[in-house]
């Protein structure tokens, strides 16, 4: 029903227009945009869905991140037009990114969330992870994607340098 293929350059704008639809006015004031500023998404793992006649229908974008000194996956925005939410479009786009993470070495993801959502796919809160301010330090949550990535991790979350 969905075509799900990596994000390209050309799918830029369109991408934005969904998460100015999907998330409240002001989303990019959020202290997770400060992260990635003039920064690159990570593109093998930044993905589109398309409906049938080629409509975009779901986003989902990755960023680099450091925290203390180790490289993490920040995933999100991910977004779902209104008109598709509740398909599971959001669970294709989480699961098969994730899956691409581990497939390209990632070691840990993070991301700030919806801890009654995000907990299916494996995601916990993060101790002593601490985001820029301000942030619901209950919001900031992670997987490890190899056994034990998280154990020891801890500081604040950093853009990494450009
Ligand atoms: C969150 C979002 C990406 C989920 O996409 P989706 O395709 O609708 O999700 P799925 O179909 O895979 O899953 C739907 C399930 O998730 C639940 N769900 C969705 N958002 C949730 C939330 N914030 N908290 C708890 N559960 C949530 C739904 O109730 C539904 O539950 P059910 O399976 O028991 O019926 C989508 O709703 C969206 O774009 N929302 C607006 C933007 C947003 O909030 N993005 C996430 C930022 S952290």
């Amino acid at each position: 029903m969905f075509d799900l293929s990596e994000e390209s350059p050309a799918d830029w704008w369109e991408v934005e227009a969904l998460y100015d639809l999907c998330f409240a006015p002001g989303r990019t004031a959020l202290s997770s945009y400060r992260l990635r500023d003039g920064v690159e998404p990570v593109r093998g793992l930044s993905m589109v869905a398309r409906d049938r006649e080629g409509i975009l229908a779901g986003a989902i974008r990755y960023w680099p991140v450091q925290v203390g000194d180790a490289p993490a996956l920040l995933l999100g925005p991910v977004a779902v037009h209104p008109t598709h939410q509740g398909e599971g479009l959001g669970a294709l786009l989480i699961q098969g990114s994730l899956e691409r993470a581990v497939a390209l070495g990632w070691e840990r993801v993070m991301l700030v969330g919806d801890a009654p959502y995000y907990r299916r796919f494996g995601f916990e809160p993060l101790q002593g992870v601490v985001m820029p301010p301000p942030t619901n330090p209950d919001r900031v949550l992670g997987q490890a994607l190899r056994a034990g990535a998280w154990d020891g991790v801890t500081g604040n979350v950093t853009r990494v340098p450009g």
